[in-house]
């Protein structure tokens, strides 16, 4: 062996190193676990998914809702149902701005990160706002892609070991494979957002079909976007780069030496590799199935869709017809500019205000989620002995409204409640 083919195999060595580290392990640990957490069967979830998972959160973005004390440790967040991503390291970050984003409670805007084998950050503030522009939900974003990707790069990794082992010139061509990575994503990742601005089911803002940003910074509605490659990107371009450096380097060494007979260590040694994959293969299908991961694609893909435009009549509209049409779009307009104020407000109360779980499930539905009113009145601006008198005559005179929620709280806990509603003001 000369010195061309040893260093083209410490190439392809560090690639498939960094390929695993980066992508392999924490993709294929943490399969089926997303679901898992969904369906409640945490049950399900094998130990060595937590460690695995926490060991991979460092330096991660958390939505600004979760609590500080369960940030990165999966079996808290579990418990108290916080936004929890996918292990693997993040490729792409999307991220909204908007002035009612304000910058003190979302320091990163709204991001939401793209991996090979899923989605983490903001997704399900993310999903409210495609829902008000009428775009499709983000998980429905690349749904083949990343449920087959784990399995790809299973086929990456024995392929990389497959050019280490043995020296096969046509085989080695395959390295074309891992030197595209990252083109390959982009170009899916592009069909992607292509998809998203393209399939617009008319939501409360009605936006014209448009390409999303790839890279760099745009415009949505009255948000502004900014997109571009995080550490996973550039943890692939090195894999390409290594894996070009690496295939050229065994055509070098090729050239000059005639190729050896294979021997048994090297059937051995991929023979070993083959059984992995395989099995890796297998456990991971195992999992889908038991997941369910076929029926819960179909239920995504096969959502209801209104194709307005279809429906809409073909015949050359009259005089009156189009006057009506005007009318109507100009209450369309008023309407949704009532909604994108309520948005707005929505959107401004989310990370700034932090209310309690005792709060946000017994009284938000009627009172609002910072005690702006709805249903039941505002309770901004009362005072705490103003609350705690109320809710004790509720409790006492059994109030309808009331007394299914505070029947079994403690006076403590009342005192508490209107102690912290009567410092929503200051908030
Ligand atoms: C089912 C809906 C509903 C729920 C749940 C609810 N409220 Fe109310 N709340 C109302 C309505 C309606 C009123 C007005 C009742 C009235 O004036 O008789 C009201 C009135 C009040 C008032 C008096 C406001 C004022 O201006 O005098 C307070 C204080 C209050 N609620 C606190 C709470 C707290 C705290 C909770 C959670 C433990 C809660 N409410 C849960 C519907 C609800």
């Amino acid at each position: 062996m000369n010195i061309y083919s040893l260093m083209a195999r410490f190439f392809a060595f560090i690639a498939l190193a960094l390929l695993m580290y980066g992508f392999i392990i924490p993709s294929v640990g943490f399969h089926g676990t997303p679901e898992r957490i969904k369906d409640s069967k945490v049950e399900d979830i094998p130990s060595y998914v937590y460690p695995l998972w926490n060991f991979y959160q460092k330096g991660r973005y958390f939505s600004v809702n979760s609590p500080e004390k369960s940030k990165g440790d999966l079996k808290k967040m579990i418990e108290t149902s916080e936004e929890i991503g996918v292990a693997s390291l993040p490729i792409w970050n999307f991220s909204l701005e908007a002035p009612n984003y304000p910058k003190e409670a979302f320091p990163h805007g709204l991001p939401v990160f793209i991996h090979f084998d899923g989605l983490s950050g903001e997704v399900h503030e993310m999903n409210t706002i495609n829902h008000y522009v009428g775009m499709a939900h983000m998980e429905r974003g690349g749904i083949y892609e990343r449920a087959l990707a784990p399995y790809a790069l299973i086929m990456l990794a024995i392929l990389l070991a497959f050019f280490i082992i043995y020296n096969n010139k046509r085989i080695d061509r395959l390295m074309i494979v891992p030197v595209c990575l990252p083109l390959l994503f982009m170009g899916i990742y592009a069909y992607w957002l292509y998809w998203f601005g393209h399939t617009l089911h008319g939501g409360a803002i009605s936006i014209e079909p448009f390409m999303p940003v790839i890279w760099g910074n745009g415009k949505v509605a009255q948000f502004s976007t900014h997109a571009y490659p995080v550490i996973g990107f550039w943890l692939m371009v090195v894999i390409s780069f290594f894996s070009l450096i690496a295939w050229r380097l065994k055509v070098r060494a090729l050239k000059y030496q005639p190729i050896e007979k294979v021997n048994w260590v090297q059937h051995l040694l991929m023979f070993t590799v083959l059984s992995m994959g395989i099995g890796t293969s297998a456990y991971m299908l195992k999992t889908d199935i038991e997941v369910d991961i076929f029926g819960k694609i179909s239920s995504l893909t096969n959502a209801p869709k209104v194709n307005e435009a279809a429906e809409m009549a073909v015949s050359e509209p009259s005089k009156s017809e189009k006057e009506a049409m005007q009318k109507e779009r100009d209450e369309q307009r008023k309407e949704q500019d009532l909604k994108v104020k309520a948005l707005e407000k929505r959107a401004g109360s989310a990370g700034k205000f932090k209310v309690s779980s005792m709060y946000k499930s017994n009284c938000a539905p009627c009172h609002g989620v910072s005690g702006e009113g709805n249903m039941g009145p505002k309770l901004v601006g009362l005072s705490r002995d103003a609350i705690l008198k109320k809710l004790l005559e509720y409790k006492a005179n059994e109030h309808e409204m009331h007394i299914a929620v505070i029947e079994y709280m403690s006076e403590e806990e009342i005192e508490k409640l209107a102690k912290e509603i009567a410092q929503f003001e200051a908030q």
